[in-house]
């Protein structure tokens, strides 16, 4: 069995020889595609792959053509927009993520990008602190928990909104439920973005929720920067001085976001989230693990393409 691990943002040597350990107990083969810059590099490599683990590298049809032997992908960590599940359905390719893996990773960013924004970029000037300020956490999933732990220690008061999730699992948690997204971006000052990037929630942040947050409003995205309506973002930039944004990865717009709006915003150069070596143990040996539960035994747990 020939596992390709393709990724343009490689994993820490420490998950590559992670990877290698599971794939060498079962006498599978690593071949690794790292920083590559063309596509076609990704299409010969995977043409002779039974198994491919990627991050958020895309994987559409034309992936999907070129991997002649391929029964599995998967993509290391948790959202999985980059994979045309359809594609792979239509050619038998089971598709799975490892949920769970680098939400630790990620929500320490959340933070740490809202303690960075709060002190001004550490410029020496007086800035603010998170305790007593308000934080809602849209989506409580893996990541939104971990969020809610964080917070805490901050001693921020934690809400959260998920229409997935029973008001209970939010609340033995400490976390004090809210009906819906209107009522949490009211309430909070801070808001961190856990939705994943689909056909429902691409572009769905917009003018309606912003524009009703407290005065000193910060929007934290660790989530995906398609689910924002970026021209309305402008707008409330525009409209309110108060507003800050705060994303890993920066919007297709940042330009004039960075050039009108000194000190409210941060974004990352390269979306680095899950860039921690123990995130890229977690999801890197996850993702050997389900490779090879599912060749040698047909387990889909993680399936996203049923
Ligand atoms: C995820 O969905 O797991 C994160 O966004 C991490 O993405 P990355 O593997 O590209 O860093």
């Amino acid at each position: 069995m020939k596992v390709l691990v393709a990724t343009v943002k490689p994993f820490a040597g420490a998950a590559v020889s992670k990877i290698k350990e599971v794939l060498d107990e079962s006498g599978y083969e690593l071949k690794l595609l790292e920083k590559y810059e063309d596509k076609q590099q990704l299409l010969d490599a995977v043409a002779d792959a039974d198994a491919l683990i990627v991050r958020s590298d895309k994987v559409d049809s034309e992936v999907i053509d070129a991997a002649e032997k391929l029964k599995i992908v998967v993509r290391a960590g948790a959202g999985y927009d980059n994979l045309d599940l359809e594609a792979c359905k239509s050619k038998n390719i089971v598709a799975m993520n490892t949920p769970g893996q680098n939400s630790n990773a990620v929500a320490e960013l959340a933070l740490g990008m809202m303690v960075f924004l709060a002190r001004g970029g550490f410029n020496g000037k007086p800035g603010t602190e998170l305790r007593n300020k308000n934080l809602g956490i849209h989506a409580y999933g893996n990541v939104g928990k971990y969020v809610g732990e964080i917070a805490k220690g901050f001693g921020m008061n934690v809400f959260a909104f998920d229409p997935f999730v029973n008001d209970a699992d939010i609340e033995k948690d400490g976390i004090k439920a809210v009906s819906s997204a209107e009522e949490l971006y009211k309430k909070c000052q801070y808001v961190s973005l856990h939705i994943p990037s689909n056909e429902k929630t691409k572009a769905s942040i917009g003018k309606n929720l912003l524009s009703i947050m407290p005065g000193g409003a910060v929007l934290v995205n660790t989530a995906r920067k398609e689910v924002i309506n970026e021209k309305e973002l402008l707008e409330v930039f525009k409209e309110r001085e108060d507003f800050s944004y705060i994303s890993d990865i920066a919007p297709d717009c940042s330009e004039d976001i960075e050039e009108s709006f000194d000190g409210r915003y941060f974004f990352t150069p390269k979306k680095m989230g899950a860039q921690t070596a123990e995130a890229n143990i977690n999801a890197g040996f996850a993702a050997a693990n389900q490779i090879v539960a599912f060749i040698e035994k047909g387990d889909e747990t993680f399936r996203v393409n049923k």
